[in-house]
């Protein structure tokens, strides 16, 4: 039933909020309060949230960016240290426009979880004259059918697809494809139990366990994406500081050049690789290793691009 927010309501409830251990309990409180006019309804929202549901999943949406994206009950809530995927994935999908005339600009999100990613790919193309005279084709992967629903919502226009790994895509796309970007499962099994409850308790496993070291999906990724890509494509994956190293050397191994991108300003770390580049004039050359021009400093982060810095 419809029930107007009094000022000791939202006292209430701010107190509840913050004996439960909400850092921030009057904003939670207003945005509970205002999920739905109706009281029961609003009462059982705050009752959910003091017994440690995640905000977004009983709002129904997150923030990623700008971008307000749906989610549902035990998808993966994207975090904002993703944001620097969002923008790698900007960059190479800008550099991939610049040099492939012949088909469409092809863009992967790999376990892309509720699609936020693709969602920010998707509104770069709508604001974007040159994407909207000729749209990349953006694709998005999940295992799990819950967030491969939120996928859908969020990202219209691209094609969502259900499936492990690869194994989900069309095989027409072999070889086609620009630009992976992947934020794949990355916790080490053992270090689960020391996760924060909210994801812990109420993210999907899957979307958690990396694990023994954490790099069991990247380990598959690295083995099974070079058959996707285009010449000259690009693997971008979230990873954590420290297992860094790990993932690029995995990246290395399975022939990518790559280097990893710290930004401090989100606390987001990736590792970027690239297979051989193919010039306009057809012909395949090495990319170089590090960063050599405007571009491929601006990508990797560096101070070219204000607080960003290059960890490796
Ligand atoms: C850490 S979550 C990230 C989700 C999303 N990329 C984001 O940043 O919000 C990892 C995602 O990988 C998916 N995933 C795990 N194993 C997978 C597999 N073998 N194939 C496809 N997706 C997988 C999970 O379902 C989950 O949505």
């Amino acid at each position: 039933m419809s029930e107007a927010v009094t000022g000791s309501l939202r006292e209430d409830v701010v107190a509840r909020l913050r004996r439960s251990g909400c850092v921030f309990a009057e904003e939670e409180a207003d945005l509970l309060l205002a999920a739905t006019p109706d009281g029961a309804a609003r009462e059982e929202l705050v009752r959910r949230r003091v017994a440690g549901e995640p905000l977004e999943h009983l709002l129904g949406w997150a923030e990623f960016g700008d971008l307000r994206v749906a989610v549902r009950p035990g998808v993966f809530v994207p975090r904002r240290r993703t944001l620097l995927l969002a923008r790698l994935a900007e960059t190479a999908l800008a550099r991939a426009e610049r040099t492939v005339h012949t088909r469409p600009v092809t863009v992967l999100e790999m376990c892309c979880g509720v699609g936020a990613i693709t969602a920010r790919l998707t509104a770069r193309s709508a604001a974007s004259p040159r994407a909207a005279a000729s749209p990349p084709r953006l694709i998005a992967a999940d295992i799990d059918p819950d967030a491969v629903a939120c996928a859908r919502l969020n990202a219209p226009d691209a094609l969502v697809v259900e499936g492990d790994l690869f194994a989900a895509l069309p095989a027409d796309l072999a070889g086609t494809i620009d630009v992976v970007v992947a934020n794949a499962p990355y916790v080490p099994t053992a270090a689960i139990g020391s996760m924060p409850p909210e994801a812990r308790d109420h993210e999907h496993r899957v979307a958690l366990d990396g694990g023994d070291d954490g790099l069991d999906v990247h380990r598959r990724i690295a083995a099974e994406v070079g058959p996707w890509l285009a010449p000259g494509g690009t693997v971008i994956v979230e990873t954590s500081v420290r297992q860094a190293p790990t993932s690029a050397a995995l990246f290395r191994a399975a022939g990518l050049h790559t280097r990893v991108v710290r930004d401090e300003r989100v606390e987001g770390t990736a590792v970027v690789g690239r297979t051989r580049h193919r010039s306009t004039d057809g012909a395949a050359r090495e990319h170089a290793a590090g960063p050599t021009t405007d571009s491929a400093r601006r990508e990797a982060g560096r101070p070219h691009d204000g607080a960003a810095t290059g960890a490796a």
